[in-house]
């Protein structure tokens, strides 16, 4: 696991989105794992700004994400893939075919697991997925329990999760979905690269334990530690807690 600490989370992005572009310039198709949330905001404006300079091969991407909650899909406030569609396949004006994502509304939950594995497998698997870490330590929806799953599975919320996850639906909680789709650990580590980013001081403790800690399902991202290709980009903030031999300053 290599972790690079960045002097801001503009500079984090900004580095995960020229990895994005450097294998989208090899060609001819570079398939992503995408995530939602605050952290990748930065990521998908520097995208958003390789794409309006013609400096991002866009017919090259072909993008899956991470997850979805139970009940929601395309169009629907609150979505990730409401949020997916405002802030990089619209502005990027990716078409449907680049675009494969979890339905949250399917009536047969399962198939639409089965489904969405069968076709990142079809797609070659994935060549680069970008994760953000919750403050429990899951990655995609993996919660930390007693047990994880492999593949795509319907996944129980987390009270954390569902408090961190209050602000898109108006400040309520009661609004927030309890259940989500979520690619499963088995999928995340057939990706041929992972990088995880973090921001901010809530992500301290649990990039702490994800980097020298124990390999547990009460810390899902510390399976991460067993991939031979992750890089962590880390602001100074969310890398507070490491030794100093764990980490290097990005380039
Ligand atoms: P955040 O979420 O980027 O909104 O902090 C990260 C996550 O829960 O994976």
């Amino acid at each position: 696991m290599r972790v690079f600490v960045a002097e801001s989370e503009q500079a984090a992005g900004r580095w995960v989105a020229d990895a994005v572009r450097d294998r989208a310039v090899r060609g001819p198709q570079v398939v992503l794992g995408l995530p939602t949330g605050r952290t990748p905001v930065p990521l998908y404006a520097a995208m958003r700004d390789d794409a309006a300079r013609g400096r991002l091969p866009l017919a090259a991407l072909r993008t899956f994400n991470l997850d979805e909650y139970v009940g929601l899909g395309r169009g629907d406030a609150g979505s990730f893939r409401t949020e997916m569609d405002t802030t990089l396949f619209g502005p990027l004006r990716l078409s449907d075919a680049q675009i494969d994502f979890l339905d949250g509304r399917a009536a047969d939950l399962a198939a639409e697991c089965a489904r969405y594995e069968a076709a990142i497998a079809e797609a070659g698997g994935m060549d680069l997925i970008v994760l953000g870490i919750g403050r429990n330590g899951h990655i995609a929806f993996n919660e930390p329990g007693a047990s994880l799953q492999a593949r795509t599975h319907v996944e129980t919320l987390t009270e954390s999760s569902r408090a961190a996850s209050v602000a898109a639906f108006g400040g309520r909680l009661d609004a927030v979905p309890t259940t989500a789709v979520t690619i499963g650990m088995g999928t995340i580590l057939g990706a041929r690269s992972v990088v995880l980013v973090a921001a901010g001081a809530s992500k301290a403790d649990v990039i702490r334990g994800m980097v020298t800690g124990a390999v547990t399902t009460w810390l899902p991202a510390s399976f991460l530690q067993l991939h031979t290709d992750v890089t962590v980009v880390a602001d100074r903030a969310a890398a507070e807690g490491l030794p100093p031999e764990a980490w290097q300053p990005l380039a």
